[in-house]
C-alpha cells in the first residue's frame, strides 16, 4: 500500500537545529511549564539557563526536577542576565503585561501565554512595543502544532478534501475547573481560556472570518465566575463557516472531543484527546475521507503523539529559529491580535445578542 501520509509526517515534524538553541529564561513556575514546557524542551535538548517564580519554593522544585541550573529571585534579574535570548513568560494573563514590557525594553524576544491578554488594548500595546523595540513576541498557541491539527491542516493544504467550507469544534466533556482557582474566579472562562484555542485553529486552517456570532452561558449553580457553556459561528468570504460548540459540564460519563473539516472534494475528522482524560489524556485520532487520492472510506491517520507536552515545542522552536535567522514565528502577536479580535467580538455578541462585523 502506497504510504500516502509521507508528505504529512514530513511537514508536521519539528527538529530544532543546534544553532538555534539560544538560552531562555522562564518566568513562573506553574503547572503548564512543569508539565508541557519544560519536558518538551528537555526532548528537544533546548537550553533553559534559569526560572523564577513569585513562589520561590515552587520555582526551586522545578528547577530541581528539570535540571535548570539557575533560580532568579526577581524578574529584573532575568532582564539585567546579559546571556538570556529569550524569556518564557507563563504566568496569569493580567500580570502578563507587567513582565513583558521591561523584557522587552531589555532587549530580550518573548513567548507569552495565551490569553496574550484579558484586555485587548493591552494585547496591541503589548505587540505594538516589540514592534517598537524591534524584539520578536510570540504567544503559546500550540494547538497549532499538535500533531492531529497539523496534520490535518497539511492535508488541507495538499488539496486533500479539495476547498474547506466548514469547519466544526465539539466539545461535550467535564473540566474540572477548581484545579485552577484563578480560572474559577474569572468573569470570563471558556472563550479566553479555552475555546481561544480552537478559533486560533480554525484560522489556521481556513483563514480570517468576516462575521462573528455567539452565546455564552453558565450552568445553574456552577461555583465558576465565568461561562462553560459557548456556541460560537464564524462565517468567511462565500459560504464557509465554523462551527464551535463547548460544554465542560458533562458528568455523564459519555466525553466527546471532536473536530471535522469538510471540503469540496473529501473530510477530516478528528478527536482531541486530552480532553477524555485531562491531564493524563490519550492519543489523538485523525482520519481522512478524500475523492482526490485513490482510496476508499476513511484512511486513519496513525497519531502519535499528544498535546500536552508535544506541541509546547511549536512555538518555542519556531521563536527560536526566527530570532536566529530571521523572519517571524507562526503564533507571532501581530497574527494573534486576529485571533484575540474574534474573542473579543464573540463575547460582545452574547452580551448584546448581535453579529459582529470583524472585516
Ligand atoms: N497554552 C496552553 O495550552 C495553556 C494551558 C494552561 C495554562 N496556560 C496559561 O499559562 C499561564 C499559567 O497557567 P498555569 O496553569 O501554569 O497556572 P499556575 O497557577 O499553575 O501557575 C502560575 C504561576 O505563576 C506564578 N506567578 C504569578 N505572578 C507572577 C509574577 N508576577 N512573577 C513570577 N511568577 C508569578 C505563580 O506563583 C504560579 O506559580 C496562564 O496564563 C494560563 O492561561 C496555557
Amino acid at each position: 500500500m502506497p504510504d500516502f501520509f509521507a508528505p504529512i509526517r514530513e511537514a508536521t515534524a519539528i527538529r530544532v537545529r543546534d544553532e538555534h538553541k539560544l538560552p531562555i529564561a522562564i518566568v513562573g513556575a506553574g503547572e503548564i511549564a512543569d508539565l508541557a514546557h519544560l519536558p518538551a524542551y528537555r526532548e528537544h535538548g533546548l537550553k533553559v539557563v534559569g526560572i523564577m517564580d513569585l513562589d520561590r519554593e515552587r520555582a526551586r522544585a522545578v528547577a530541581a526536577r528539570h535540571g535548570i541550573p539557575r533560580v532568579y529571585e526577581s524578574t529584573a534579574e532575568i532582564a539585567q542576565d546579559k546571556d538570556v535570548v529569550v524569556v518564557d513568560i507563563a504566568v496569569f494573563p493580567w500580570v502578563q503585561g507587567g513582565i513583558a514590557l521591561p523584557m522587552l525594553d531589555a532587549g530580550k524576544h518573548l513567548l507569552c501565554q495565551k490569553p496574550l491578554s484579558y484586555d485587548f488594548d493591552e494585547a496591541v500595546r503589548l505587540v505594538e512595543h516589540a514592534e517598537k523595540r524591534k524584539r520578536l513576541l510570540a504567544v503559546n498557541q500550540q494547538l497549532r502544532y499538535s500533531e492531529s491539527v497539523a496534520a490535518a491542516r497539511a492535508m488541507v493544504k495538499a488539496g486533500w478534501i479539495g476547498k474547506p467550507f466548514e469547519m466544526s469544534w465539539d466539545f461535550h466533556v467535564y473540566t474540572p475547573w477548581e484545579n485552577w482557582p484563578w480560572v474559577a474566579k474569572q468573569p470570563r472562562l471558556d472563550l479566553n481560556q479555552f475555546t481561544i484555542h480552537f478559533i486560533d485553529a480554525v484560522r489556521y486552517v481556513i483563514g480570517d472570518p468576516v462575521y462573528a456570532y455567539g452565546t455564552q452561558a453558565r450552568e445553574p449553580g456552577q461555583p465558576e465566575q465565568g461561562e462553560t457553556r459557548t456556541i460560537s459561528v464564524l462565517e468567511f468570504e462565500g459560504e464557509t463557516r465554523a462551527v464551535l460548540k463547548s460544554f465542560h459540564k458533562n458528568r455523564a460519563g459519555d466525553p466527546r472531543a471532536e473536530f471535522r473539516i469538510d471540503g469540496t472534494e473529501g473530510s477530516i475528522r478528528g478527536t482531541i484527546g486530552l480532553m477524555y482524560d485531562y491531564p493524563r489524556g490519550r492519543a489523538d485520532t485523525l482520519e481522512l475521507n478524500s475523492r482526490v487520492l485513490p482510496t476508499d472510506g476513511w484512511l486513519h491517520y496513525p497519531v502519535t503523539s499528544r498535546w500536552i507536552p508535544t506541541a509546547f515545542i511549536g512555538p518555542m522552536a519556531a521563536l527560536l529559529e526566527a530570532v536566529a535567522k530571521g523572519g517571524v514565528p507562526l503564533t507571532n502577536g501581530r497574527d494573534n491580535l486576529e485571533t484575540l479580535r474574534i474573542v473579543r467580538a464573540l463575547y460582545r455578541s452574547g452580551e448584546e445578542h448581535v453579529v459582529v462585523k470583524l472585516r
